[in-house]
């Protein structure tokens, strides 16, 4: 069993994006990343703190635009429209979720597509269906990275992915497909979940449950890839995965902290600067 640290493979892939960064910044390009935060989540500010530390160490300016939570859409949209027409802002964040009475589809949908950096409006999104995209959205496309990097062939291998999310999900199977792995998704009205589970060779949890996936749902040998994000009943940090009592059967698993979470900040780090070169 080997542990995949999403730690040294977004380091590694952190170096890349600021040599890039300076390049452009030698030639009179500067870039930079409005975030924008509503209300007090505390999670999203974590998020949100660890985005811009991300910013930082790349040499990417980060801009923060902290609202109250009894914000409405039309400041939002508003805001959104002067980022959209600011030079200096080449990416645009809006950390989710968004207080209730705010409507997310219009807010994301306001974002120009050029500085979509979190690819999630449908352009963006659709884009991936043809394999013909500028950004893809950072967390699968983190996943694909962290694969590439330890040598993990895709090519014919069966893949399962768990969970159906226009952010993960969708995104996910669709890449795995373009590398030609043979795809299956499942979802929480799948029947006979651990028959599929277990077919698998490249696994991935996208499931947002504690410790959903447990040591009977995974073949021996596998590549189990944790997207969750939990907290236990002790507010510790934990992936949908079982990862004490799977990880011996494993050939590979990521951990939770420390596996696919950096390399979702880092590829929007890398989002950020295939906008700035696109505006340059
Ligand atoms: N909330 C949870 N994940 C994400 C993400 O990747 N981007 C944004 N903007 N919000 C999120």
């Amino acid at each position: 069993m080997k542990i995949i640290d999403g730690k040294e493979v977004s380091a590694s892939v952190r170096e890349e994006i600021a040599e890039q960064v300076a390049k452009l910044k030698n030639e009179g390009k500067k870039t930079g990343l409005a975030v924008i935060i509503v209300g007090n989540n505390p999670a999203s500010r974590v998020y949100v703190n660890n985005k811009k530390k991300g910013c930082e160490q790349v040499g990417i300016n980060s801009y923060e635009y902290a609202l109250p939570e009894e914000t409405k859409t039309e400041d939002i949209l508003s805001l959104i429209d002067k980022l959209n027409k600011d030079d200096k802002v080449d990416g645009i964040l809006c950390q989710l979720p968004l207080p209730e009475q705010i409507d997310e589809e219009a807010v994301i949908n306001a974002i120009a597509p050029d500085k979509d950096v979190d690819a999630f409006r449908p352009e963006n999104t659709g884009h991936i269906m043809t394999g013909d995209y500028s950004f893809l959205p950072c967390t699968p496309a983190g996943i694909i990275e962290l694969l590439k990097f330890y040598d993990i062939a895709i090519e014919g291998k069966e893949c399962v992915v768990i969970g159906r999310s226009n952010i993960v999900g969708k995104p996910m199977a669709m890449l795995l497909l373009h590398n030609n792995g043979t795809v299956t998704i499942c979802h929480s009205r799948s029947r006979n979940l651990k028959d599929i589970t277990s077919r698998a060779d490249i696994l991935v949890a996208a499931v947002g449950k504690e410790k959903f996936v447990t040591k009977d749902m995974v073949k021996d040998g596998a590549v189990v890839i944790d997207v969750g994000m939990n907290r236990d009943g002790n507010g510790k940090l934990c992936g949908d995965v079982d990862f004490e009592n799977i990880k011996d059967k494993c050939s590979y698993i990521t951990p939770v902290p420390g596996g696919v979470g950096p390399m979702t900040i880092t590829m929007l780090l890398k989002n950020t600067l295939t906008a700035s070169q696109n505006h340059k």
